[in-house]
């Protein structure tokens, strides 16, 4: 695909729904009693995945573009699916889905695609495992396929090596299958959408630092849910409008919440003129407008408690500390190997193509500013969405087009991503 330079970018965008959020309502929805309202819901290919699998479950579930209707039946009325449970390239359904499997009683298959079968799904095998769960990796690897067979969960305080929302999700979940309390403890605090969302559904959630408890057996009732705008997507917008000259863009009804929010910070210590406005509370969750300024940046450094809050950012930071002024570097920040791609080497080797100077680390990079000698490349996505998006906006201030190698990964969780972004740049 080409991919246009730009010489500024105008205009208000409103950004797809929250993709963990839109998941998480789905699969709480399904598991509940009664009817959960769904709007705002984004309809990347990861959430109809995970559509799919509930429906392959049982559940009836209606969806027209941003609106879903779930058919709920409660904590103990999924069904033996027929075949297995393909989550496509979904991490989140993966492992937020295998809790839910571990405390069923019957059998299941999950799979997903080239890259899901790669990812480390050792970190909720052994949480599962020390639960009483009957859980293997059938190539015995490590990674999906997984087959799930019916065990009795026993209530258990697990401790995650790594702080990751997905292996806290999968145990909490599974906890509601338990026999006791069940608590997770991560390093650092990653994002609470699990612990908002089953709240508010009716489990009962203790949060104590980086400690967070679930009791079994919770009546969960349906509601209606108003999914914001993904931070994660408003990201892209965002660094457009500082990147380029003379721009002023607004994000409306963005999710704010301060588990998320690292990238916003981030921004902002670099010198990044970004106005929260009309904050407010949609669903549980914290929401804002973001008016974003162009702006002169300079580099930061970043890690520790931090990373949780902007992991899946790191692409598009790591662009704008190609443009800004002096070095950024980047530690603390190993997981960004197991995403979709290995987004250290995907970052280093496309910051290279378009001339920047990059040094990769195990848990990070350190990247040089120099915007004078950047220029145009052929860049590849690794079909990783947001290595795509993040190397689309890198395009823009460059003095001719680019070209971006598996432009289309961007459908995981945002479709519309070349079609919004071409509506706001002036060339
Ligand atoms: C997610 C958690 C994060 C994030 C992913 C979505 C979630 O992954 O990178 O895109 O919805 O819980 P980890 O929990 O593995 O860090």
């Amino acid at each position: 695909m080409e991919l246009k330079n730009a010489t500024h970018i105008n205009g208000t965008i409103s950004v797809p729904g929250d993709k963990s959020i839109s998941h998480r309502a789905v699969m709480f929805g399904a598991i509940s009693d009664g009817i959960t309202e769904i709007t705002g819901f984004l309809e990347g290919a990861d959430c109809l995945s995970t559509i799919s699998c509930f429906r392959k479950m049982g559940i009836s579930i209606e969806q027209e573009k941003e609106r879903v209707i779930v058919h709920g039946k409660g904590l103990h009325g999924l069904m033996r699916p027929d075949g297995m449970l393909d989550v496509g390239n979904s991490g989140t359904t993966a492992r937020l889905l295998s809790g839910i499997l571990a405390g069923q009683p019957f059998s299941a298959t999950l799979t997903g695609d080239a890259s899901i079968q790669k990812r480390p799904m050792k970190r909720i095998l052994a949480p599962l495992a020390s639960m009483g769960a009957s859980v293997c990796s059938i190539k015995e690897n490590g990674c999906a396929p997984l087959q799930f067979q019916p065990a009795r969960l026993r209530g258990t305080a697990c401790l995650s090596p790594v702080a990751s929302a997905q292996v806290k999700s999968c145990i909490l979940l599974a906890g509601l299958y338990a026999d006791g309390k069940t608590s997770v403890t991560e390093p650092a605090r990653s994002r609470n959408h699990t612990e908002l969302m089953l709240s508010a559904f009716g489990a009962t959630i203790e949060c104590d630092g980086t400690t967070v408890s679930i009791l079994p057996e919770p009546r969960l009732t349906g509601r209606k849910i108003n999914v914001p705008g993904d931070i994660s997507s408003a990201a892209y917008f965002l660094a457009a409008g500082l990147l380029l000259p003379g721009s002023e863009i607004l994000i409306p009804n963005t999710g704010v919440n301060p588990t998320r929010d690292g990238f916003l910070k981030a921004v902002c210590a670099m010198g990044g003129r970004v106005q929260r406005q009309n904050a407010r509370i949609v669903s549980g969750e914290p929401v804002c407008d973001l008016l974003v300024t162009a702006s002169r940046l300079h580099g930061i450094e970043i890690g520790g408690d931090q990373i949780p809050a902007l992991i899946d950012e790191i692409p598009m930071l790591a662009v704008l500390g190609a443009f800004a002024e002096g070095v950024t570097t980047i530690r603390d920040a190993a997981e960004l190997k197991v995403k979709e791609s290995d987004r250290i080497a995907a970052i280093t080797d496309n910051l290279r193509r378009m001339g920047a100077v990059v040094t990769p680390t195990e848990d990070g990079m350190a990247i040089e500013g120099n915007p004078d000698g950047l220029h145009p490349a052929k860049f590849d996505s690794y079909g990783d969405h947001r290595i795509a998006m993040a190397f689309s906006i890198a395009a823009l201030p460059l003095h001719a087009p680019s070209k971006m190698q598996n432009a289309a990964c961007v459908n995981i969780s945002y479709p519309t991503f070349y079609h919004d972004l071409n509506r706001l740049i002036h060339s």
